[in-house]
């Protein structure tokens, strides 16, 4: 992709083009057949994407599968938006890691990744966070709230939750890119759906392109909802403690103050919500698997840590 600057990507050495795509995308393959990561070496499993660190042995980048899209086309203009979106980002002062797509031809349908420099664990915004200390871990919420403040409205879309940062040359940046979350002036959202919507169970596909995906997405637009998800998110990966700290830097730009209570309601119904839905992918999976004789192409997590 242009306008980035790879090979010499600010904070990290990050050359693309120097990826074995080919020896990468069968390891994915291979997992995906197996239904086990294996070797792979898994840092994230999203809802429609997983990210693995690559090589195994020795990383220089994590990838994000993409969903298949139907055509050259389809991807394209993928590529296109979520380039529009490093943009917009970037004009709105949030850091972002460097970020490029490189596809497999395949012979139906490309087969496309998201590729970022690798950044080592202890460097994810949880684990920094559970390192910190009163004043540095502070500092770091700040800056969450700051980028939140700043790239969340009707046009703009960010998830805040703090496993999408890493602290890289003394900065957040933000990691979470691989769907750009981005409207027209009305009001729709530009990311074509359809593909995403794939990674869940094919009956409610129909409903989630037409009703479930904009509200999937419109949180994302609201800053006060996405603090909210934020701090529920600290109470998940048993950054409690923080909690205090993050509303303090969040509440005086609110109309109305988050309080402890709500995020913990929010967070036990957010639980519930996505247990639910792991639970469905579980079920279509067997179906698929073991009635279909389909493979299954995503890789589920194994336990939903609430
Ligand atoms: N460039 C990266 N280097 C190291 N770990 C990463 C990188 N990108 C993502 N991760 C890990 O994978 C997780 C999921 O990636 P993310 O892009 O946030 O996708 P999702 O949409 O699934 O949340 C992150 O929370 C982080 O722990
Ligand atoms: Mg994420």
């Amino acid at each position: 992709m242009s306008g980035r600057p790879e090979g010499r990507a600010g904070p990290c050495t990050f050359d693309p083009d120097a990826v074995d795509l080919r020896a990468l995308d069968r390891a994915h393959l291979a997992a995906l057949h197996r239904q086990r990561p294996d070797d792979l070496r898994v840092v994230g499993y999203g809802e429609v994407s997983l990210a693995f660190a690559w090589p195994p042995r020795a990383p220089t980048v994590v990838a994000k599968s993409l969903p298949p899209f139907a055509d050259g086309a389809r991807l394209r203009s993928y590529e296109a938006l979520l380039e529009e979106y490093l943009g917009v980002l970037a004009a709105r002062g949030v850091a972002v890691l460097p970020t490029a797509v490189r596809a497999v031809a395949d012979r139906t349908r490309p087969r496309a990744y998201v590729l970022q420099p690798w950044v080592a664990p202890e460097r994810i915004g949880p684990t920094v966070l559970a390192a910190a200390d009163t004043e540095r871990g502070a500092d770091l919420l700040r800056e969450v709230v700051a980028n939140v403040l700043r790239a969340s409205d009707d046009q703009v879309g960010i998830d805040g939750q703090v496993s999408n940062w890493a602290l890289v040359d003394g900065r957040l940046h933000y990691l979470d890119v691989s769907t750009p979350m981005l409207r027209d002036a009305a009001g729709r959202d530009r990311l074509d759906t359809a593909p995403f919507a794939a990674a869940v169970p094919w009956l409610l596909r129909w409903p989630v392109e037409r009703f479930v995906a904009p509200a999937l997405l419109a949180p994302y637009h609201d800053a006060r909802r996405v603090l909210l998800d934020t701090a529920g998110n600290l109470l998940r990966e048993r950054l409690a403690h923080w909690l205090p700290a993050l509303l303090e830097h969040a509440n005086p730009h609110l109309g109305a103050p988050l309080t402890i209570p709500e995020v913990q309601r929010f967070y036990r119904g957010n639980a519930r919500a996505w247990s639910a839905l792991q639970a469905l992918r579980r079920a279509d999976r067997a179906w698929q698997r073991h009635v279909r004789r389909r493979p299954y192409g995503f890789l589920l997590p194994t336990s939903y840590r609430r």
